[in-house]
């Protein structure tokens, strides 16, 4: 197996894969600040919701290095300022908070120590947070291969691989399992309109690995479903309500409605920390509209005329009665969702 490095921290520089240039060209982006952090989060140099949630730890890392030199009022002021901006940088992958609360708790557990010292506990959670994210990854694999049967054809949607993670993936990573486990296994992966994770990143790591698999346009999935041609569809999840409701990649919920009609099962694959234990069904989540120019041009094309207006949103939400089950670290949730997402609380 390749290892691809979505994100690396080394001398106090958070390296990224520049994601908007592959895969025609391989190119590493630099933060050396946390507003650089907060740019790579927003014009999607890094996504994929585990993805964000790292960068944005490594974000607290860099405000934390630079205002060192302040006196005590100051560091702890602009480090509120640089938390709030880091955890709006964008708005509905839930990692992005649950990480940079994390990072928050540290400061406020460690508020009487020298800043230095804050500084090399922020330090240590960030890396806490990188490391557990391959482990989970690697568990969520484990599990996912569970429901994938020899000679399996998978659909998936969207890029939920090492690249929209610390490394290995979810359902990119039950994926690789599979593969790696000898299942015979074959893929195909929506290119995913209008931001083309599938065809720009998924299909690149498919083709690094290797793993059997054909690229198809997103309206391609409709047919290939009513006529049996797919065994199993694997998505990731930028964020989960208590109900099980799924805030994805816009596009899931259309997939989810015709694997129901059609009897495929559906299955969610994230982190617990994509679960947010505080929103009880997916109406509370925001969805992200990003910029009419994704669907206006290509490649900087234009491939739409000139005073079209655009609606653009980023994730839709898949209802839960849509979803097969959900795979985590902590074993398949199925339902009832609400009942068995609580008792991973305790
Ligand atoms: O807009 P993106 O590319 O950040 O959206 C990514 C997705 O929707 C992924 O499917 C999701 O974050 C899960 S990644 C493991």
């Amino acid at each position: 197996m390749k290892e691809i490095k979505s994100i690396e921290f080394k001398n106090e520089v958070l390296y990224l894969i520049d994601q908007r240039k592959l895969p025609n060209s391989y190119e590493i982006f630099e933060c050396k600040t946390y507003r650089d952090v907060n740019f790579a989060i927003k014009e999607m140099v890094v996504r994929g919701a585990p993805a964000i949630g790292a960068a944005a730890a490594y974000g607290v890392v860099l405000a934390a290095k630079e205002f060192l030199k302040e006196d005590r009022e100051i560091f702890f002021k602009k480090m509120e300022e640089a938390l709030e901006v880091l955890i709006n940088s964008r708005p509905t992958a839930v990692n992005l908070m649950w990480a940079v609360k994390r990072m928050k708790k540290v400061i406020e557990k460690n508020k009487e120590l020298e800043l230095i010292d804050i500084y090399q506990a922020l330090k240590k959670e960030a890396d806490s947070i990188y490391l557990e994210d391959i482990e989970i990854n690697k568990k969520i694999a484990k599990f996912g291969n569970e429901v994938i049967k020899e000679n399996a054809v998978i659909l998936t949607h969207c890029n939920t691989g090492a690249l929209a993670t610390v490394g290995y993936g979810t359902a990119l990573g039950v994926i690789r399992e599979a593969h790696y486990s000898g299942k015979n296994i074959f893929v195909y992966a929506d290119e995913t309109r209008p931001r083309l994770q599938g065809s720009k990143l998924t299909a690149w790591e498919l083709v690094q690995e290797g793993i059997p698999a054909k690229l198809i346009a997103d309206s391609v999935a409709a047919t290939l479903i009513r006529d049996g041609k797919i065994d199993v569809i694997l998505v990731g999840a930028d964020r989960i309500a208590l109900n099980g409701d799924t805030a994805n990649k816009i596009g899931t919920f259309m997939l989810s409605v015709i694997a129901k009609v059609y009897n495929v099962p559906f299955y969610v694959v994230a982190p617990t920390s994509t679960i947010d234990f505080e929103i009880e069904s997916g109406k509370e989540i925001v969805i992200e509209e990003r910029s009419p120019e994704e669907i206006t041009h290509i490649n900087g094309v234009r491939i739409a005329p000139e005073g079209i207006e655009v609606y653009n949103p980023a994730f839709d939400v898949t209802p839960h009665e849509n979803i097969t089950g959900i795979i985590t670290e902590k074993g398949i949730i199925r339902p009832p969702f609400k009942e068995n997402i609580l008792k991973l609380r305790s």
